[in-house]
């Protein structure tokens, strides 16, 4: 038996398999609202069998949207909208998770077949951002945030805390909080984006307080039987890393105490002066590290959709979920092809039955 084919139980939640698919983001709403696009490649993916599909990052308020065509969850209308998404899901099999987020000084972007850079200044789609301090990421990134004051934290947090029940309300069984990739959670964590000198910056526990506050305040309203989890980038590349990375284990920790479930393991994103070393399965050690020292479940993504790669990840304890994105847009039934890759018995039935039932005797080429 494939290790990548094992069920997976956390908290009440049962998955089929150890394949998640993470969130990514689709830029195809309209003020916030999904629509048939959404609709459509969401059950497609929930079809191909992974044990779970994490809907896109979606806005807690309209300025923590990375584009105008980011999805959003700040308003009734929206979540209701997601309710026949997750029906459809967990038709397929699989359990419905969303990501909620906000881009911080890296919103107000066009979309990234359009550039991927800051909307201008004087264009009526972009709006003024907000983050920790006044400190521009730079690169194509150069629009400069209002520093947060201490209301608007709490405005965020708050934001962050109605968005969790509007998920709850909508359906979804898994809740992953976006605090990675140099949008707002991670630049409070990072000193490249946070240079305040109040209870929220400088120190390791001044700059965890946001992201600690905000879970702490998200899991008071998210059911306590359902995973509530965090995607934090542990590493940046940035030559600090064991430093950055003795933090964020700190920060792990922290996290596992105030109720996280699992910690979905990724960069910080939060210099254009990184130098990532992209490989195949590269972060996977670095998630080991984490799950090791913090003792918690862990998930990650980045390079492992070889199939081989993915049931050794598992395999070998280096994570608890697979997470496998670029794969699935190019072959949503990729589950498929791993279990056909891995020697899986009857692969499938990896498959809806619809189509599982044509496949049993037929050789795909
Ligand atoms: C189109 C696209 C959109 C993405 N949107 C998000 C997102 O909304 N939230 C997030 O945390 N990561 C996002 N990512 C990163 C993916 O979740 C994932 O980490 C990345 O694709 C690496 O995994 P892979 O090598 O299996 O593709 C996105 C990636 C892609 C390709």
């Amino acid at each position: 038996m494939s290790a990548l084919f094992e069920p997976y139980k956390l908290k009440d939640i049962s998955l089929r398999n150890r394949i998640a698919i993470p969130p990514m983001c689709q830029y195809a709403a309209v003020d916030g609202l999904i629509n048939d696009w959404h609709r459509v490649h969401l059950a497609g993916l929930a079809r191909g069998g992974a044990g779970l599909v994490i809907v896109e990052a979606t806005a807690v308020s309209p300025e923590g949207r990375i584009t105008p065509g980011c999805t959003g969850i700040w308003n009734d209308e929206q979540a209701q909208a997601f309710a026949p998404v997750v029906t459809s899901i967990k038709a397929a099999g699989a359990v419905p998770g969303i990501q909620i987020g906000h881009a911080g000084r890296k919103a107000s972007v066009n979309r990234p077949w359009e550039g991927d850079d800051h909307i201008a200044d004087d264009d009526t789609r972009g709006w003024q951002t907000i983050a920790p301090s006044a400190v521009a990421f730079g690169a194509h990134l150069p629009k400069v945030p209002n520093a947060m004051t201490t209301d608007d934290i709490a405005r965020v947090r708050d934001d962050f805390v109605a968005a969790a029940r509007r998920a709850r309300y909508a359906g979804f069984e898994w809740l992953e909080l976006h605090f990675a990739h140099g949008y707002l959670g991670q630049s409070f964590f990072s000193t490249h984006s946070n240079h305040r000198d109040d209870a929220y910056g400088g120190s390791l526990a001044n700059r965890s307080r946001f992201l600690l506050e905000t879970l702490a305040a998200v899991r008071k309203v998210w059911p306590e039987h359902l995973p509530l989890t965090a995607r934090f980038g542990v590493i940046e590349y940035d030559g600090r890393d064991e430093q950055t990375l003795a933090e964020s284990i700190e920060l792990a920790k922290n996290f596992k105490q105030e109720g996280l479930d699992m910690l979905s393991v990724s960069i910080g994103f939060s210099t254009p002066a990184a130098r990532i070393p992209w490989a195949p399965a590269f972060l996977a050690p670095v998630a080991q590290r984490v799950r090791r020292e913090a003792q918690l479940p862990v998930s990650s993504a980045w390079g492992l959709d070889t199939p081989e790669l993915a049931d050794r990840s598992i395999r070998e304890s280096q994570l608890d979920l697979v997470m496998v994105g670029r794969a699935h847009l190019a072959d949503p039934h990729w589950p498929y092809y791993a279990a056909r890759k891995l020697g899986v018995e009857r692969p499938s039935w990896t498959l809806p039955a619809p189509y599982a039932h044509w496949l049993e005797h037929y050789t795909v080429n």
